[in-house]
């Protein structure tokens, strides 16, 4: 039995099998179990030889077991390690991130404001009353500050900007004209909806220079939109009011709806995109510029529905959710 049972043991070519082994030999009804419970007929001399000698087998089989399931477990190991081995030279099969439409959107509007001549100028998201208001033509008290729908900080002072509009007076300040710049940048309301996020960008224009007047303004603006949108774009300008600007328009571009998609440059309806007048002289002299001196145009447009309208998405909230289905539908290859 000990030889048939060892070599039945070393032969067993996995662990169900030697388990298999182990039970035919050693488990209840098991072989070398059945020869034990055999002991009681025995006699008293027989049992001392016998008991013994069962007991040894036993213990040498149930060794055996333990020894060769340990080798057939580091068997499996090592085979599982040569079969799953990494190639760390392998390129990984996940796709490389992607720009965000917005961050694409802004790329485009600095590329197309730089071939005419325009650079780059930032300023904080923090901002105080005067750089957001004050300087800007908005006494204390005035209505038109209710408007801004404006995240206050908790020390009464600060203000999470509403508009980029303050880097133009970061920017007068620190710059001697002729100034020609854009300020591209996040800005915050506490408005949601389908077309308003509280936190949303902007990109703010300004030009100051001798001699600026609102053919320069109409000029840039009409060159930008159909540059942006690659076609060409029929656009009008309507009154409104801006406390930093005068006379200030609101421009609409010409649009229609096709299906679930909108068409811009073409069709029947008028979709508000950007605000835009010429730099009222009170700001220039917050800034310590003479207006008989010096002139400039402003402009302020939502980077967030200009995308939305270039590329036909449906919700602005989409944009923030950081959902990675859409990231990877509307993203862009940098
Ligand atoms: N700051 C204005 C807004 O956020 C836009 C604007 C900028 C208007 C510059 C005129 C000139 O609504």
């Amino acid at each position: 039995v000990r030889t048939r049972v060892l070599a039945e043991i070393s032969a067993a070519s996995d662990v169900a099998a030697l388990d298999d082994i182990r039970v035919a030999a050693l488990g209840k009804k098991g072989e070398v179990s059945l020869m034990m419970r055999g002991l009681g007929k025995m006699s008293p001399d027989e049992k001392k030889i016998m008991g013994p000698a069962l007991n040894g087998l036993k213990a040498d089989l149930n060794a055996a077991v333990d020894a060769r399931k340990t080798d057939l477990e580091n068997a499996a190991l090592d085979a599982a390690l040569a079969s799953e081995t990494m190639d760390m030279t392998l390129p990984v099969g996940k796709p490389n991130g992607t720009l965000h439409p917005v961050s694409q959107v802004m790329e485009e509007m600095a590329a197309i404001f730089s071939d005419m001549g325009f650079s780059v100028a930032e300023g904080p998201d923090i901002e105080d009353d005067f750089h957001n208001f004050t300087a800007l033509n908005f006494p204390p008290g005035h209505p038109a500050r209710d408007m801004h729908d404006t995240f206050f900080l908790e020390d009464g002072e600060k203000v999470l900007r509403t508009h980029t509009s303050p880097v133009q007076i970061r920017t007068m300040i620190n710059q001697k004209p002729p100034i020609r710049i854009i300020a591209p940048g996040r800005t915050y309301r506490s408005d949601s909806d389908q077309t308003h996020t509280p936190m949303f960008h902007q990109v703010e224009g300004l030009v100051i220079d001798k001699g600026i007047h609102m053919g320069h303004l109409k000029g840039v603006l009409m060159d930008f939109v159909s540059a942006f949108f690659e076609t060409d774009v029929d656009v009008q300008f309507r009154p409104h009011h801006f406390p930093f600007t005068e006379p200030s328009a609101e421009m609409d571009v010409r649009y229609e709806r096709d299906g679930a998609a909108i068409k811009i440059g073409q069709g029947e309806k008028w979709m508000e995109i950007l605000g835009c007048g010429m730099v009222h002289p009170n700001v220039l002299r917050a800034c310590g510029l003479d207006p008989d001196e010096y002139q400039g145009f402003a402009f302020g447009m939502g980077v967030d529905r200009l995308a939305m309208l270039k590329y036909g998405m449906p919700d602005l909230r989409d944009m923030f959710a950081s959902d990675t289905r859409w990231l990877s539908h509307y993203g862009f290859d940098p």
